[in-house]
């Protein structure tokens, strides 16, 4: 039997290995050993806790206003240490964040094959969004397996040089987590969203954490909605604020006061991707919020200037719209009061993923091991 150790500490990157680690453990040719950073502590565990997912090793290393520098020796250290006595056969990331960047170093450095889910995604901004673009391409230097969400991020790598053998469309793992999940209507634990949605209101869902939005961009943006929010009484704007003090300090001053807009705490997964589901459009800068709206048929506006995941734009229902104020008031006015413009973005696609993203990357790992072969890829 192989071993191999998951290795992931924040929010998304737990949604997205979700599956793959429920489909480890079904398998009868691998031993899965968890292996979380904690560079999230209470947004990871909300996660975990979901997915029946228990941790065989923690590293524990979250600190209040934490550097990147420090996410990354901290995850270092941590793992050479757990090295020196568990040698797994292969160590795998997810995605961009400092953490899995860490792991694959730590593994890479001890001649352990890394294998990337999520590889291939590109801004072709170094600097935005930041640190992740680079910390992707980093893992694609040294990963053996690359597990391309989409064949336009097969086709990054490919670019890139990378050997098209070791690439894998699979679709992103996001998909199975919001199909294993969306459906089964998990009840608010804040009574106020249980209020929301016993109304029938229309509700405006925001999340904002980007580090380069952090400042001035996301002080327009406490700005913007509370303008909307005057403009637009019948409306209900829910933000479930990001942990990160950086953040709320910036955008919830502008909100104080206001009896349409309700500020919650991080949701867990059942209840974000049920709020989603009810809202009317979505207002973020998230990564895998827009994975996930389009295949809800929901109006994505991105506050960034650029996306790795063009699929969606390209298919009409994100809309890119960067940073600034009076834009932000402007885009979100037409969605609301224009029923066609509304209409044209609202149509659910599927250009991430089908479902199966975490069987084919199950398959393609045994492939990598000798021990199975490949599925077919993902074709949106
Ligand atoms: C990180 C990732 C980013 C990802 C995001 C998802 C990096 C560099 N950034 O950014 O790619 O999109 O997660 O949300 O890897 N905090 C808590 N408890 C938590 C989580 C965060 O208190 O459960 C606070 C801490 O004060 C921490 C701060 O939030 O210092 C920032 O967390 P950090 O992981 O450094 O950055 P994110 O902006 O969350
Ligand atoms: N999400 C959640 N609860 C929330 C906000 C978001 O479960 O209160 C989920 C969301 O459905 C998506 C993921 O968290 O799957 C996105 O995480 P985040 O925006 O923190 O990171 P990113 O995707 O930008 O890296």
């Amino acid at each position: 039997m192989h071993s191999i150790m998951p290795v992931f500490g924040t929010r998304p990157e737990a949604i997205k290995m979700a599956p793959v680690i429920n489909a480890l453990e079904d398998s009868p040719l691998f031993r899965c050993i968890v292996t979380v950073t904690g560079q999230h502590r209470a947004m990871l565990d909300q996660v975990n806790e979901l997915f029946g997912i228990v941790p065989d090793h923690d590293l524990n290393i979250l600190q209040q206003g934490q550097s990147l520098s420090g996410i990354l020796t901290r995850t270092v250290d941590g793992l050479e240490a757990l090295f020196a006595h568990t040698r797994p056969d292969v160590v795998l990331v997810q995605g961009d964040t400092t953490t899995s960047t860490a792991a694959a170093v730590a593994a890479f450095y001890h001649g352990i094959p890394v294998v990337h889910v999520e590889a291939g995604l590109r801004s072709g901004n170094p600097l935005s969004p930041f640190p992740e673009e680079a910390n992707r391409k980093i893992t694609g230097q040294i990963a053996s397996l690359h597990l391309a969400p989409t064949r336009a991020s097969k086709a990054n790598l490919l670019a890139e040089g990378v050997n098209a053998a070791d690439i894998v469309v699979t679709g992103n793992t996001v998909i199975d987590a919001l199909l294993a999940i969306v459906g089964k209507e998990l009840p608010f634990s804040d009574p106020e969203l249980e209020r929301v949605a016993a109304t029938g209101r229309k509700v405006l869902l925001v999340t904002t954490h980007r580090r380069e939005n952090q400042g001035d961009a996301m002080r327009g943006v406490g700005r913007a909605l509370a303008r909307i929010a005057d403009a637009e009484p019948d409306l209900v704007i829910v933000l479930p604020a990001h942990k990160n003090p950086v953040v709320r300090e910036a955008v919830l001053p502008a909100l104080a006061g206001r009896p349409n807009v309700l500020v919650t705490e991080p949701l867990a997964y059942g209840e974000f991707t049920r709020l989603l589901s009810l809202a009317h459009l979505v207002l973020t800068d998230s990564g895998g919020v827009q994975e996930e709206a389009p295949s809800l048929g929901k109006p994505v506006l991105v506050m960034r200037d650029n996306t790795e995941r063009p699929e969606a734009v390209d298919a009409g229902t994100v809309t890119l719209i960067g940073t600034d104020e009076d834009r932000i008031v402007t885009e979100v006015d037409r969605l609301l009061n224009d029923r066609e413009h509304y209409d044209s973005m609202a149509t659910a696609v599927n250009p991430y993923g089908d479902g199966s993203a975490a069987a084919r990357t199950v398959a393609a790992i045994s492939e990598l091991l000798g021990v199975g072969s490949r599925l077919g890829e993902f074709t949106s």
